[in-house]
């Protein structure tokens, strides 16, 4: 026992934080640590995923007992990341890969229990617990707690509420000591550890690990292809995405590439080579990540070598989770736990091509207007009625709901965004004609801004997303396929107030489109 007190003690150490240290010394007088990691069944599970593997692997060396959770009913209240349809194929999905990768850092899968969140989550007791629990949690204290994890958006569900505290009662169903999982979840912890007293449930520890960022520099998401590496892209897929990433020479910030070295390879093996030309000094080894941190910062290392030697202990990890994927039946699971969007539409809807149907930005008609005249709307209190001139023979009619954020004298003569492809839409009594896109920020008061153009810009100057310059709009778009909805909840200002869909600026040939102070917010 005493020996599994100092070798426990490793993996913390490399975790970022502990919340009950105290608890757990003591727990480990008298017995094995329980501990459980759980992951919500949605989108695939890429590279950075190995960082809590090879935690488990680090868990169970020191001789605890390791649950790991596909919660699948989480994956569904997370604004439906998993579709109620797919809930149970994206579980089998997460198992075989998840077991595919334990395997290929050599951690014996028979040491693991593995838990679906259904199969328990259902139960009587459980069921009455969320009811109990959710008389007891504040919806402000079950928003802040889900706020990293939880996908925000305009109109929360209730589902994305539900979400913390089902989260806190899995560690009392599960019959575990402690919870483990990214630093994200911090919050989720701390709702745990001050309700599950409540109910009269042992508080429980709570350990935690880096988040890993993407080899663009940010978080590595789901959402974003080319930060992330999926575990079963091919060779040439890795090559290409390693290729983009971010990496100046002796540029240590911000750097995809050495994160990924020192969060995902280090901790899984003893040693990485960067392979070099002799003429550069040959292939050298390393056992420690600082000293290639050093030696980068010092040009000693080429960011080309960088990459292809990531690469090279990449695939290396890559290779038996690709070759177990490889038979007809986990290929199928594949396909049909994660079906290619436009295939899925297409078949629904025979007649339609799969151009037709895919969201995509450029579908958007959006383009610069001037407002010429601006008057409050004769019906409704709320609404202004605008004559905006978007580089037609007309001006075109809007109606927008800007009376309690802006004053009429400060939407006279000025330059807006707008959407022009819109059903029009008849609002109390009068059509407007396009949507005056606006950002906005939650809270109370809530905050709006009409984004701004390029300075120089004229009616009708054509808006679109870096990258999705050449497609044509839509005439119309249909208000039943919903695409603006679809595209708009990745529609945000960034850090730099710069307008983005995925993180790509919208643009007009003469610059960005920008928000003067709500950086964060939502577009709409
Ligand atoms: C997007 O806008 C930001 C801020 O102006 C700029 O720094 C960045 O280079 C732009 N991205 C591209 C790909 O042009």
């Amino acid at each position: 026992k005493k020996f599994c007190v100092s070798v426990l003690f490793l993996p913390l150490l490399c975790s970022q934080e502990v919340l009950g240290e105290e608890r757990l010394k003591e727990i480990l007088k008298e017995r094995e640590l329980k501990v459980y990691w759980g992951t919500a069944t949605t989108g695939k599970p890429h590279v950075a995923y190995f960082v809590p593997m090879s935690k488990i692997a680090d868990f169970l060396k020191a001789g605890c007992e390791v649950t790991i959770l596909f919660a699948d009913l989480h994956a569904y209240l997370d604004n439906m990341k998993a579709p109620w349809e797919l809930l149970e194929l994206r579980v089998q999905y997460y198992e075989q890969v998840i077991k595919a990768m334990l395997e290929s850092i050599g951690v014996p899968l028979d040491k693991l229990k593995f838990v679906k969140g259904t199969d328990y989550q259902l139960s009587r007791e459980y069921t009455l617990d969320v009811y109990r629990l959710s008389s007891m949690v504040t919806e402000h204290d079950a928003k802040k707690a889900g706020a990293e994890v939880v996908k925000q958006v305009e109109h929360p569900l209730l589902s994305g509420l539900l979400y913390p505290g089902l989260q806190a009662l899995d560690e009392e169903y599960l019959k575990v000591d402690a919870q483990f999982g990214g630093v994200d979840q911090r919050k989720i912890f701390t709702l745990a550890e001050k309700y599950l007293p409540s109910l009269g449930y042992t508080k429980r520890i709570h350990m935690m690990n880096p988040m890993v960022p993407g080899l663009t520099g940010g978080k590595m998401s789901s959402s974003e292809e080319e930060s992330k590496i999926d575990l079963l892209d091919k060779n040439q897929e890795v090559k290409k995405k390693l290729k983009k990433a971010f990496c100046e020479p002796g540029n240590v910030e911000n750097n995809g590439v050495l994160s990924f070295a020192k969060h995902v390879l280090f901790p899984l093996q003893s040693e990485f080579v960067i392979k070099r030309d002799p003429k550069w000094g040959g292939d050298k080894v390393y056992t420690d990540y600082e000293e290639v941190e050093k030696d980068f910062a010092a040009e000693q290392i080429h960011p080309g070598d960088l990459k292809a030697s990531v690469e090279l202990a990449l695939n290396k990890l890559l290779d038996p989770i690709r070759k177990k994927f490889e038979t007809p039946e986990l290929k199928k699971l594949t396909a049909s736990a994660y079906p290619e969007p436009s295939k899925n539409r297409a078949k629904g809807n025979p007649k339609q091509t799969v151009d037709e149907e895919e969201v995509i930005p450029s579908r958007l008609d959006i383009r610069v207007g001037k407002v010429i005249s601006v008057e409050k709307h004769p019906d409704a209190d709320s609404l202004y009625l605008e004559k905006i001139d978007v580089g037609e023979e007309q001006p075109r009619t809007v109606v927008s709901g800007l009376v309690a954020y802006l004053s009429q004298e400060q939407l006279q003569d000025r330059l807006v965004v707008l959407l022009c492809n819109l059903k029009p839409q008849k609002m109390r009594g009068i059509e407007s004609q396009a949507m005056l896109l606006c950002a906005s920020m939650l809270g109370e008061p809530r905050k709006v801004e009409p984004l701004d153009p390029p300075e120089g810009s004229a009616p009708g100057d054509r808006v679109y997303v870096e990258g999705y310059e050449s497609g044509k709009p839509d005439d119309e778009l249909k208000p039943k396929k919903k695409v603006f909805e679809k595209l708009q909840v990745d529609l945000k200002i960034s850090d730099e107030f710069v307008a983005q869909w995925k993180e790509q600026n919208l643009t007009t040939k003469l610059g960005q489109i920008t928000c003067k102070t709500l950086k964060g917010g939502n577009i709409s």
